[in-house]
C-alpha cells in the first residue's frame, strides 16, 4: 500500500503499479481516514462505484481491473470534495428517502433515516382514517380501493422529502410545501418534478405558516422544522456545521423556537381533527408534548420513537377550536 500523500490520488507513473478498483479503493480509504471521515472505506466505495457506474457489489468482482485514465480523472475531486468533509450526499448529489432517490445538494438538508419514521406516524394516522371503506364494492374477498383525498402541508419541506415520500405512499391527494429558503425550494421542485407529482405538491416561497391562505385547512400538518439548540453547535460535525444550510439547522437558544411557532399556530391551518406532527431533537420530546397539551388545543398527544429508539416524533389531533395563526 503507498503512502499517503497530503493530496489526493497520486498521478500513475509509467512504470508503476496500475490504479486498479481494490488498490483505488484501498488507498482512498486511507486518505479519507487520514482526513478524518469517519466512514472512510465506504465512502470510498460509494465514490469509486458512482465513477464507475458499479453497485458496490458488482465492483467487489472487478477487483483486479485497472481504472481508465478517464475514470481517475472523474474520480479525483471526487475524492478531494469528500477529504474536505464535504457530505457524501452532496458529492454524490443524491440521497436515498424511504422508496425515493432524492437530488439534494448545497443549500438543502441532506434528509434522514429518523425523517423517514416522522413520515411513518403520519402514514399510519393517513390510513387509519381511510381505513372505513368509501365508494363501489368491488366484491367479498377483494381489497376495495383506498381512497386518496388527504391533504397535507409539509412546513420547512427542503428536498421536499416528507411530502413526496407521503403523496408516493399515503392516501394524499395534494401537498402544499413551504420554505424559507429558494435553494431548497429549487430542489423540492426538481424532485417533485421527476417524480411527476407536479401537480400534487404546491410549493410556496415563506416563513412557516405565512404562506397559508386564511380560509385554507389541511388534514395534515408535518414538519422536522430546525431545532439545533445554539449550544449544541459545537458538538455537530464539520460535513453538517460547515456544509448544510444554518437556516435548516438552528432553532434558537434552546432550540424549540420555530417549534413553538408551529404548534402555536398549526391549529389555524388544520381542520378539527387532523394531525399535527413534528420531528424533534433529542431530549425535547416531553417538552414540545408539553407544549401541544398546554391550552388543551390538542387531543391525543404522543410521543413516538424513532428507529434508535430514540423519542424524536411528537403528534397530536386539532381539538377543532378558533385560534389565530400564530407567526
Ligand atoms: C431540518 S430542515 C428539513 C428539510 C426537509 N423537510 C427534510 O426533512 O429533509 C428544515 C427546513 O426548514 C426550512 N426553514 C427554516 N426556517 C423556516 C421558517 N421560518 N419557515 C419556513 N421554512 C423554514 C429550512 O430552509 C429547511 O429547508
Amino acid at each position: 500500500m503507498s503512502a499517503v500523500p497530503a493530496r489526493g490520488l497520486p498521478e500513475a507513473q509509467p512504470q508503476s503499479e496500475p490504479w486498479t478498483v481494490l488498490r483505488t479503493m484501498l488507498w482512498s480509504a486511507d486518505y479519507l481516514k487520514a482526513k478524518g471521515v469517519e466512514s472512510a472505506r465506504l465512502d470510498a466505495e460509494y465514490l469509486l462505484a458512482h465513477v464507475l457506474g458499479l453497485g458496490r457489489l458488482e465492483m467487489y468482482l472487478q477487483h483486479e481491473r485497472p481504472l481508465t485514465s478517464r475514470e481517475l480523472d472523474e474520480f479525483r475531486p471526487l475524492l478531494k470534495r469528500r477529504a474536505k468533509r464535504e457530505p457524501l450526499q452532496y458529492v454524490l448529489g443524491r440521497q436515498a428517502f424511504r422508496s425515493l432517490d432524492l437530488k439534494v445538494g448545497p443549500g438543502v438538508l441532506i434528509p434522514r433515516p429518523e425523517t423517514e419514521q416522522l413520515v411513518q406516524v403520519v402514514l399510519e394516522w393517513a390510513r387509519a382514517e381511510r381505513a372505513t371503506p368509501v365508494g363501489v364494492d368491488v366484491g367479498a374477498g377483494r381489497a376495495r380501493p383506498e381512497p386518496a383525498d388527504l391533504t397535507g402541508l409539509d412546513v420547512g419541506t427542503g428536498s421536499g422529502a416528507i411530502a413526496l415520500a407521503l403523496l408516493t405512499e399515503g392516501p394524499f391527494e395534494r401537498f402544499v410545501g413551504t420554505d424559507v429558503s429558494a435553494a431548497a425550494l429549487g430542489l423540492a421542485a426538481l424532485n417533485r418534478d421527476a417524480l411527476g407529482l407536479n401537480e400534487r405538491l404546491e410549493l410556496r416561497a415563506g416563513g412557516l405558516l405565512e404562506p397559508v391562505q386564511s380560509e385554507e385547512r389541511f388534514d395534515v400538518v408535518v414538519s422536522n422544522p430546525p431545532y439545533v439548540s445554539e449550544q449544541d453547535r459545537g458538538a455537530l460535525a464539520p460535513e453538517i456545521v460547515d456544509w448544510e444550510p444554518a437556516e435548516a439547522l438552528f432553532g434558537g437558544s434552546d432550540g424549540l423556537s420555530v417549534i413553538r411557532s408551529l404548534v402555536a399556530g398549526a391549529g389555524a391551518c388544520l381542520r378539527p381533527g387532523g394531525l399535527l406532527a413534528l420531528e424533534v431533537g433529542l431530549g425535547q420530546a416531553k417538552a414540545v408534548a408539553a407544549l401541544m397539551e398546554a391550552g388543551g388545543l390538542y387531543r391525543e398527544v404522543q410521543i413516538r420513537r424513532d428507529l434508535a429508539g430514540k423519542e424524536r416524533i411528537v403528534a397530536a389531533t386539532w381539538s377543532g377550536s378558533n385560534i389565530e395563526r400564530g407567526a
